[in-house]
């Protein structure tokens, strides 16, 4: 999410900061700035868009005699992407500016405060709160003001300052978002959100960890812990990468990157949403609808592709945790059929994009005949938050890769907190089970980062049997069913072999008639309220010959009885089956991306597909 660059020494700042800004292009992003110093003061520019806008907006100061400068590429959190929503942000004189990656969870609490001590604020960003904080406690020593601001920050933050009281140096902090500085001996020394922003300047760089605080001047930088300010010995390490590999921080493609980054992407959607204790579920943006939420006796999930998987998934959840029906759609299919919808009927629509075609038209008829809407969605300020009645954010960072992945385990975490709060809302879940529930999603994140690497070396061994295979199939049950068919549509539109995913008991009622000993077919087997039905269509194929893969849970040795191809994984937190989803998409994604890659595909950007589809 958003970019981060900074430049401190003896060159001029500007073309400095704006190819950095040009080399975190790839990570996604909504508008631009940056800041320098001339004669003292800071000055800002910023722009809406493409970075080409800030371009044209610098073009004339490309020459100044700055030597110290900050740069910012904003993908929108809090606050549409507006040039005023753009970093950096300043206090109230624009003495101090900040940039700042990541999201501040207490911000509205800090803002309210701030505000009743006077201070203006300029802008929607949770951002422009760090600075006025950071002018709270500021005298003479901006480490120890920047130092007591963070303190009271809850939240993740890459941060860049620069003050106009020390313009000799520049301070960075980080927690919980990446930050590098890079060492460019004699000639300056450097910051950035990721190392291709550094590359054309230096390969030595010094990583930051959590809680750590930099100070950097043009010829020295030293870090030191944000808590309680002692001096840390860092390593400077060496790049070997070049710049294109540095972008997809040595993974091979996006979308492989995009699968590793899932933990991380689901850590931010949960951030802040679930007390820890209780697995109580806070969504204050969905408040001003409580009432609506109290009276509706019905749910429309409407959605396409991925994010239509998601609402298949969701629709178990609802209606096992509320107890209320709920319909799901395709949205092409839901437009253009008679919606029975009211005024105690919500609908839901997921998104990554927030800009499909479909999806919008499909909200739009919904709000047309009374029916509030929500919207689980991924871009802040698209089109479908600016419709909805609330939006639900994933907060999971850009999707560069075309097939969703992180996008689509964020939409299924932030439709497990949706579930979970109309739970208890309207008191059909138990405070156990809210506390089981949200207990076993917090746990998730830190067991698959755990088991991914693991994971990956086994399925690359299956993918070497059946790259060259001409057909799949995916089969599940009940709340794995969408992930066959999710695992299905990400083999076939990446790899371009044919798939079809199938609830496994409907396989009798015909597709059985294709299986042979030619014929893969993943099944997706959790030990689940299913497991002896799934088990029984595991067997009716083995019978067929068919070429099992099959996903379990760890520990059931009966699968290896049928099969040489079982991926284990691991037992879900808490032992809730509910998120069984979550957890075996990702062995469906690897698949699909290690045959893909095997097969030559072009994986991030397949034929014929787009990002955002947003014609009809
Ligand atoms: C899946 O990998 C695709 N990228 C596609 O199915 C996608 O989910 C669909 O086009 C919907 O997009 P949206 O979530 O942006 O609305």
């Amino acid at each position: 999410m958003c970019g981060i660059v900074g430049y401190i020494g003896t060159r001029k700042v500007v073309p400095i900061l704006l190819e950095g800004l040009k080399r975190l292009e790839y990570r996604g992003y909504d508008s631009a700035g940056l800041v320098y110093f001339r004669n003292s003061r800071l000055i800002k520019h910023r722009a809406q868009g493409k970075l080409s806008n800030l371009g044209k907006i610098v073009e004339k100061v490309l020459g100044v005699e700055s030597h110290v400068g900050l740069g910012h590429t904003r993908w929108a959190t809090h606050g549409a992407p507006t040039t005023a929503n753009a970093h950096p942000h300043g206090d109230c004189k624009d003495n101090l500016v900040v940039v700042h990656n990541g999201i501040i969870e207490n911000y509205q609490n800090l803002r309210t405060e701030l505000k009743k001590k006077g201070h203006i604020f300029r802008s929607e960003t949770d951002t422009e709160v760090l600075a006025h904080l950071i002018e709270e406690y500021l005298d003479k020593d901006l480490v120890r003001a920047v130092r007591k601001a963070l303190k009271r920050v809850k939240g993740s933050f890459a941060v860049g300052i620069l003050w106009n009281g020390r313009p000799d140096i520049m301070v960075a902090a980080r927690n919980h978002s990446p930050l590098v500085l890079g060492i460019n001996n004699g000639d300056g020394t450097l910051l950035a959100s990721d190392v291709p922003a550094l590359l054309p300047y230096t390969r030595k760089v010094v990583y930051l960890e959590d809680k750590e605080i930099a100070v950097l001047a043009s010829d020295k930088w030293e870090v030191r812990n944000l808590d309680n300010g002692r001096k840390i010995n860092k390593q400077v390490q060496t790049i070997t990468w070049n710049a294109g590999m540095a972008e997809k921080a040595g993974f091979k493609h996006f979308m492989l990157k995009e699968i590793y980054e899932q933990p991380q992407a689901l850590i931010n959607t949960l951030r802040g949403r679930i007390e820890p204790q209780s697995g109580r579920v806070e969504l204050p943006e969905l408040k001003k609808l409580a009432t609506v939420l109290n009276n509706i006796e019905r749910i429309a999930l409407v959605a396409c592709g991925t994010s239509w998987h998601a609402a298949l998934v969701a629709k178990y959840w609802l209606e096992d945790w509320v107890g209320i029906p709920v319909e799901v759609d395709i949205a092409s299919e839901f437009r253009y059929r008679k919606l029975l919808l009211h005024k105690n009927v919500l609908t839901l629509s997921i998104s990554q994009s927030g800009e499909t075609a479909d999806t919008l038209a499909g909200i739009r008829l919904a709000s047309q005949l009374g029916s509030r809407v929500i919207t689980i969605c991924n871009v802040v300020g698209s089109t479908m938050t600016r419709e909805a009645d609330a939006t639900l954010y994933t907060h999971a960072g850009p999707e560069i890769g075309v097939a969703s992945t992180k996008a689509f385990t964020s939409q299924l975490a932030a439709l497990f907190l949706f579930a979970s709060y109309l739970g208890q809302m309207r008191k059909t879940l138990s405070a156990h089970k809210v506390r089981q529930l949200g207990q076993a999603i917090i746990g998730l994140p830190p067991l698959l980062e755990e088991h991914l690497p693991a994971l990956q070396e086994k399925i690359k061994t299956v993918a070497e049997r059946f790259y060259d295979s001409r057909n799949f199939l995916f089969v599940g049950r009940g709340l794995n069913f969408p992930i066959a068919l999710e695992g299905a549509l990400k083999l076939k539109e990446i790899s371009y072999i044919h798939a079809e995913g199938y609830a496994a008991g409907e396989l009798k009622h015909g597709p059985i008639a294709l299986i042979d000993k030619d014929m893969p077919i993943l099944g997706l087997v959790p030990r689940d309220n299913v497991y002896e039905k799934s088990i029984s269509n595991i067997e009716e194929i083995r019978a067929r010959q068919g070429q099992l893969i099959l996903i379990g849970s760890k520990g059931d040795r009966q699968l290896k009885k049928i099969t040489d191809h079982v991926l284990y994984m691991p037992k879900t937190p808490t032992m809730v089956p509910e998120l069984n989803p979550i957890l075996f998409t990702i062995p469906a994604q690897l698949l699909a991306y290690e045959i893909a890659a095997l097969r030559g595909c072009d994986v991030d950007q397949p034929r014929n597909l787009a990002k955002s589809v947003t014609v009809e």
